[in-house]
Protein backbone atom coordinates (compact mmCIF):
# COMPACT_ATOMS: atom_id res chain seq x y z
CA UNK A 1 0.00 0.00 0.00
CA UNK A 2 1.22 4.02 -0.62
CA UNK A 3 1.59 5.82 2.83
CA UNK A 4 1.49 9.76 2.29
CA UNK A 5 2.14 11.38 5.43
CA UNK A 6 0.57 15.17 5.05
CA UNK A 7 1.25 17.58 7.39
CA UNK A 8 -2.49 18.03 8.72
CA UNK A 9 -6.20 17.53 8.71
CA UNK A 10 -6.72 19.85 5.96
CA UNK A 11 -3.94 19.07 3.53
CA UNK A 12 -5.39 15.53 4.13
CA UNK A 13 -8.54 16.21 3.10
CA UNK A 14 -7.42 18.50 0.03
CA UNK A 15 -4.93 15.98 -1.44
CA UNK A 16 -8.28 12.90 -1.43
CA UNK A 17 -10.88 15.53 -2.37
CA UNK A 18 -8.16 16.46 -5.79
CA UNK A 19 -8.25 12.83 -6.64
CA UNK A 20 -11.37 12.61 -6.26
CA UNK A 21 -12.12 15.34 -8.38
CA UNK A 22 -9.63 13.74 -11.00
CA UNK A 23 -11.22 10.09 -11.18
CA UNK A 24 -14.77 12.54 -11.78
CA UNK A 25 -12.96 14.12 -14.79
CA UNK A 26 -12.07 10.32 -16.21
CA UNK A 27 -15.46 9.12 -15.20
CA UNK A 28 -17.87 11.22 -14.31
CA UNK A 29 -20.79 8.93 -13.14
CA UNK A 30 -18.20 7.36 -10.56
CA UNK A 31 -19.49 5.58 -8.11
CA UNK A 32 -18.02 7.04 -4.66
CA UNK A 33 -17.76 5.02 -1.52
CA UNK A 34 -18.00 7.47 1.35
CA UNK A 35 -17.50 7.20 5.14
CA UNK A 36 -18.76 8.64 7.98
CA UNK A 37 -17.18 10.60 11.72
CA UNK A 38 -14.78 13.25 11.98
CA UNK A 39 -11.72 12.91 9.97
CA UNK A 40 -13.35 12.80 6.83
CA UNK A 41 -15.07 16.06 6.86
CA UNK A 42 -12.12 18.20 5.37
CA UNK A 43 -12.13 15.86 2.17
CA UNK A 44 -15.95 16.79 1.47
CA UNK A 45 -15.31 20.56 2.80
CA UNK A 46 -12.26 20.61 0.11
CA UNK A 47 -14.09 18.74 -2.72
CA UNK A 48 -17.26 20.93 -2.35
CA UNK A 49 -15.06 24.41 -2.67
CA UNK A 50 -14.13 22.72 -5.94
CA UNK A 51 -17.74 22.31 -7.35
CA UNK A 52 -18.19 25.59 -6.01
CA UNK A 53 -15.96 27.06 -7.86
CA UNK A 54 -15.96 24.85 -11.14
CA UNK A 55 -13.35 22.95 -11.03
CA UNK A 56 -15.21 19.45 -10.74
CA UNK A 57 -18.09 18.78 -12.02
CA UNK A 58 -20.19 15.80 -9.59
CA UNK A 59 -23.85 16.37 -11.96
CA UNK A 60 -23.61 12.59 -12.31
CA UNK A 61 -21.63 11.40 -9.79
CA UNK A 62 -22.68 8.60 -7.43
CA UNK A 63 -22.80 7.81 -3.97
CA UNK A 64 -22.33 4.76 -1.33
CA UNK A 65 -22.98 4.31 1.66
CA UNK A 66 -20.50 2.47 4.16
CA UNK A 67 -22.10 1.61 7.32
CA UNK A 68 -25.66 1.89 8.96
CA UNK A 69 -27.20 2.20 12.31
CA UNK A 70 -29.57 -0.84 12.56
CA UNK A 71 -32.97 0.49 14.65
CA UNK A 72 -32.40 4.18 13.68
CA UNK A 73 -34.83 5.76 11.48
CA UNK A 74 -33.31 6.85 8.08
CA UNK A 75 -34.43 10.23 9.39
CA UNK A 76 -33.45 10.09 12.90
CA UNK A 77 -30.34 13.23 12.94
CA UNK A 78 -27.71 10.78 13.91
CA UNK A 79 -28.53 7.86 10.96
CA UNK A 80 -25.47 7.86 8.14
CA UNK A 81 -28.05 7.90 6.11
CA UNK A 82 -29.24 11.55 7.83
CA UNK A 83 -25.48 12.33 8.38
CA UNK A 84 -24.65 11.43 4.84
CA UNK A 85 -27.37 14.06 3.27
CA UNK A 86 -26.20 16.85 5.46
CA UNK A 87 -22.22 16.72 4.93
CA UNK A 88 -21.75 14.88 1.60
CA UNK A 89 -24.58 15.39 -0.83
CA UNK A 90 -26.34 18.83 0.09
CA UNK A 91 -23.13 20.09 0.04
CA UNK A 92 -22.05 18.80 -3.15
CA UNK A 93 -25.86 19.34 -4.84
CA UNK A 94 -25.98 15.67 -5.20
CA UNK A 95 -29.62 14.22 -5.20
CA UNK A 96 -31.01 11.42 -3.52
CA UNK A 97 -31.38 9.40 -6.28
CA UNK A 98 -27.67 9.25 -6.31
CA UNK A 99 -27.66 7.39 -3.00
CA UNK A 100 -26.69 4.05 -2.48
CA UNK A 101 -27.39 2.84 1.16
CA UNK A 102 -28.78 -0.18 3.24
CA UNK A 103 -31.88 -0.32 4.92
CA UNK A 104 -31.26 0.20 8.98
CA UNK A 105 -34.87 -0.06 9.78
CA UNK A 106 -35.43 -2.95 7.76
CA UNK A 107 -37.28 -5.79 9.15
CA UNK A 108 -35.61 -8.40 7.64
CA UNK A 109 -31.88 -6.72 8.31
CA UNK A 110 -30.02 -10.11 6.87
CA UNK A 111 -31.93 -9.68 3.48
CA UNK A 112 -31.12 -5.74 3.56
CA UNK A 113 -27.49 -6.53 3.70
CA UNK A 114 -27.59 -9.21 1.19
CA UNK A 115 -29.71 -6.40 -1.18
CA UNK A 116 -27.31 -3.85 -0.72
CA UNK A 117 -24.20 -6.08 -1.44
CA UNK A 118 -25.97 -6.54 -4.92
CA UNK A 119 -26.84 -3.31 -5.46
CA UNK A 120 -23.26 -2.01 -5.34
CA UNK A 121 -22.38 -4.59 -7.97
CA UNK A 122 -25.65 -4.19 -10.09
CA UNK A 123 -24.32 -0.37 -9.80
CA UNK A 124 -20.80 -1.74 -11.74
CA UNK A 125 -18.98 -1.35 -8.01
CA UNK A 126 -17.34 1.23 -6.20
CA UNK A 127 -14.78 3.07 -8.16
CA UNK A 128 -13.49 5.17 -4.63
CA UNK A 129 -13.84 3.75 -1.45
CA UNK A 130 -12.96 6.46 1.37
CA UNK A 131 -12.42 5.19 4.92
CA UNK A 132 -11.61 6.15 8.17
CA UNK A 133 -10.36 3.82 10.92
CA UNK A 134 -11.68 3.30 14.45
CA UNK A 135 -8.86 3.29 17.69
CA UNK A 136 -9.69 -0.57 17.32
CA UNK A 137 -8.49 -0.69 13.81
CA UNK A 138 -11.94 -1.16 12.40
CA UNK A 139 -13.19 -0.22 8.98
CA UNK A 140 -16.53 0.51 7.81
CA UNK A 141 -18.12 -0.98 11.23
CA UNK A 142 -15.95 -4.20 10.56
CA UNK A 143 -14.89 -4.64 14.33
CA UNK A 144 -11.84 -6.86 15.08
CA UNK A 145 -12.04 -10.96 14.51
CA UNK A 146 -14.41 -9.57 11.53
CA UNK A 147 -13.46 -12.30 8.61
CA UNK A 148 -11.57 -10.51 6.43
CA UNK A 149 -13.52 -12.18 3.63
CA UNK A 150 -17.27 -10.88 5.12
CA UNK A 151 -19.40 -9.60 2.83
CA UNK A 152 -22.40 -6.78 3.45
CA UNK A 153 -23.88 -7.88 7.07
CA UNK A 154 -24.89 -6.99 10.60
CA UNK A 155 -22.19 -6.48 13.45
CA UNK A 156 -22.07 -5.92 17.12
CA UNK A 157 -20.58 -2.73 18.33
CA UNK A 158 -17.39 -2.84 20.69
CA UNK A 159 -18.06 -1.06 23.53
CA UNK A 160 -14.61 1.38 22.86
CA UNK A 161 -16.63 2.19 19.40
CA UNK A 162 -19.85 2.98 21.18
CA UNK A 163 -18.04 5.38 23.60
CA UNK A 164 -16.23 6.65 20.73
CA UNK A 165 -19.44 7.28 18.95
CA UNK A 166 -20.82 8.76 22.45
CA UNK A 167 -20.34 12.36 20.92
CA UNK A 168 -22.81 12.35 18.37
CA UNK A 169 -25.75 11.47 20.96
CA UNK A 170 -25.51 14.01 23.63
CA UNK A 171 -21.97 12.78 25.26
CA UNK A 172 -24.73 9.33 25.96
CA UNK A 173 -23.29 6.25 25.68
CA UNK A 174 -26.91 4.65 26.22
CA UNK A 175 -28.24 5.98 23.26
CA UNK A 176 -25.78 4.47 20.49
CA UNK A 177 -26.91 1.58 19.04
CA UNK A 178 -25.01 -1.72 19.84
CA UNK A 179 -25.95 -3.36 15.57
CA UNK A 180 -24.91 -1.96 12.34
CA UNK A 181 -24.55 -2.73 8.97
CA UNK A 182 -21.89 -2.56 7.33
CA UNK A 183 -20.10 -3.43 4.03
CA UNK A 184 -18.27 -6.55 4.70
CA UNK A 185 -14.33 -6.91 4.67
CA UNK A 186 -14.55 -8.64 1.69
CA UNK A 187 -17.01 -6.31 0.01
CA UNK A 188 -15.03 -2.79 0.46
CA UNK A 189 -12.03 -4.98 -1.30
CA UNK A 190 -13.94 -5.14 -3.79
CA UNK A 191 -13.83 -0.95 -4.56
CA UNK A 192 -11.22 -0.23 -7.72
CA UNK A 193 -9.52 2.18 -5.08
CA UNK A 194 -9.24 2.37 -1.01
CA UNK A 195 -8.33 5.59 0.68
CA UNK A 196 -7.96 5.59 3.83
CA UNK A 197 -7.51 8.71 5.82
CA UNK A 198 -6.13 8.88 9.90
CA UNK A 199 -5.75 11.69 11.91
CA UNK A 200 -4.55 12.35 15.27
CA UNK A 201 -2.62 10.79 17.51
CA UNK A 202 -5.18 8.50 19.05
CA UNK A 203 -4.68 6.86 15.51
CA UNK A 204 -1.00 6.43 15.41
CA UNK A 205 -1.36 2.58 17.03
CA UNK A 206 -4.02 1.60 14.46
CA UNK A 207 -2.12 2.49 11.71
CA UNK A 208 0.93 1.27 12.90
CA UNK A 209 -0.57 -2.21 13.02
CA UNK A 210 -2.63 -1.55 9.71
CA UNK A 211 0.73 -0.72 7.74
CA UNK A 212 3.17 -2.73 9.31
CA UNK A 213 1.92 -5.29 11.24
CA UNK A 214 0.51 -8.82 9.38
CA UNK A 215 -2.53 -9.00 7.91
CA UNK A 216 -4.69 -10.33 10.92
CA UNK A 217 -8.51 -10.10 11.42
CA UNK A 218 -7.85 -8.64 14.78
CA UNK A 219 -6.74 -5.56 12.50
CA UNK A 220 -9.23 -5.17 10.30
CA UNK A 221 -7.47 -2.15 8.36
CA UNK A 222 -4.75 -4.99 7.96
CA UNK A 223 -6.66 -6.17 4.99
CA UNK A 224 -5.83 -2.58 3.04
CA UNK A 225 -2.51 -5.04 2.56
CA UNK A 226 -4.40 -7.60 0.45
CA UNK A 227 -5.68 -4.19 -2.34
CA UNK A 228 -3.37 -3.81 -5.65
CA UNK A 229 -4.56 -0.19 -4.76
CA UNK A 230 -4.51 1.29 -1.41
CA UNK A 231 -3.59 4.63 0.14
CA UNK A 232 -3.21 5.61 3.30
CA UNK A 233 -3.31 9.20 3.61
CA UNK A 234 -1.86 9.97 7.56
CA UNK A 235 -1.10 13.61 9.64
CA UNK A 236 2.35 13.40 11.50
CA UNK A 237 0.28 12.44 14.65
CA UNK A 238 -1.26 9.45 13.10
CA UNK A 239 2.08 8.41 11.72
CA UNK A 240 3.96 8.67 14.90
CA UNK A 241 4.62 5.40 15.19
CA UNK A 242 5.57 4.32 11.88
CA UNK A 243 8.62 2.50 11.82
CA UNK A 244 8.92 3.10 8.09
CA UNK A 245 7.91 7.14 7.93
CA UNK A 246 11.32 8.02 6.57
CA UNK A 247 10.69 5.51 3.92
CA UNK A 248 7.17 6.60 3.25
CA UNK A 249 8.16 10.81 2.95
CA UNK A 250 11.00 9.49 0.74
CA UNK A 251 8.77 7.79 -1.32
CA UNK A 252 6.07 10.47 -1.98
CA UNK A 253 8.21 13.12 -1.95
CA UNK A 254 10.17 11.51 -5.57
CA UNK A 255 6.97 10.25 -7.01
CA UNK A 256 6.09 12.07 -10.12
CA UNK A 257 2.91 14.43 -10.11
CA UNK A 258 1.77 12.52 -13.41
CA UNK A 259 0.90 8.86 -11.38
CA UNK A 260 -1.22 10.85 -9.02
CA UNK A 261 -2.63 8.78 -5.82
P1 LIG B 1 -13.64 9.16 13.30
O1 LIG B 1 -14.23 7.69 13.09
O2 LIG B 1 -13.28 9.65 11.95
O3 LIG B 1 -14.80 9.95 13.87
O4 LIG B 1 -12.50 9.03 14.22
C1 LIG B 1 -13.51 6.80 12.30
C2 LIG B 1 -14.18 5.44 12.28
O5 LIG B 1 -14.74 5.01 13.31
O6 LIG B 1 -14.11 4.78 11.24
Amino acid sequence: MEVVIVADAKAGGELIAETMAQLLRRKPDALLGVATGSTPLPIYQALAAKVRNGAVDVSRARIAQLDEYVGLPADHPESYHSVLRREVLEPLGIGMDAFLGPDGAAEDVQGACEAYDRELAEAGGVDLQLLGIGTDGHIGFNEPCSSLVSRTRIKTLTEQTRADNARFFDGDVDQVPHHVITQGIGTILEARHLVLLATGENKADAIAATVEGPVAAVCPASALQLHPHATVVVDEAAASKLKFADYFRRTYASKPEWQGL
